[in-house]
């Protein structure tokens, strides 16, 4: 059984629906470390109901993002974390990170990637009165949310769709496709 670590920076959803697959035996995988850049979070009241330990940290405590990053690192390694899944980290990965954890991050974002890449990609395709939006399941390179795509969901966007009605679609197809796309990665051999 693999060990993974999730990283998050807010309400943690995603983290949820992952801890809930594993808890189903849906999901071969050890959640071994939350990894939260954000105090404040809700994630982290999740985490404490799981039972999952967590490494917090306030970025503007540290000198630079690779100082921070090599904390992170050093947290992985001491429980043997394998592969790292961000659900809602708003921060982008370094070198530092990226060069451990190489092939072995993935990301989930809320557009159909190319488009709508970073912060808000809900907002975004509503401003753009978009047609059709998505969630794009991404392995993590040094660029915002323009790695390797691995899958994506289409959804469509209805003429008198809402933020909130838009994001629950969204987040319901998160829920479902990222603790399936895990299992799939985990158990074909990628986080060894
Ligand atoms: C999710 O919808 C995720 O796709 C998005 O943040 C939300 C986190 O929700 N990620 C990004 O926008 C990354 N660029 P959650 O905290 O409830 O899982």
């Amino acid at each position: 059984m693999k060990n993974i670590a999730i990283f998050a920076s807010g309400s943690g959803s995603n983290f949820q629906a992952i801890v809930e697959a594993v808890r189903a035996e849906e999901l071969a995988a050890k959640i071994c470390l939350l990894v939260c850049d954000n105090p404040k979070a809700y994630v982290l009241e999740r985490a404490r109901k799981a039972r999952i330990p967590t490494f917090v940290f306030q970025p503007r405590e540290y000198a630079s993002k690779e100082e921070f990053e090599q904390q992170i690192v050093t947290q992985l390694k001491e429980r043997n974390a394998e592969f790292i899944a961000l659900a809602g980290y708003m921060r982008l990965v370094g070198p530092t990170l990226l060069r451990e954890y190489e092939g072995r991050i993935v990301n989930i974002h809320p557009s159909l990637l190319p488009e709508f890449p970073g912060k808000d990609a809900i907002g975004q395709a509503l401003a753009a009165n978009a047609k059709w939006s998505g969630v794009t399941i991404h392995f993590v390179d040094q660029g915002m949310d323009t790695g390797p795509i691995i899958v994506q969901e289409r959804i469509r966007i209805a003429d008198d769709e809402t933020r909130e009605s838009l994001q629950r679609k969204i987040q319901d197809t998160e829920h479902k496709l990222y603790p399936a796309i895990l299992q799939m990665l985990l158990t074909r051999g990628e986080g060894k």
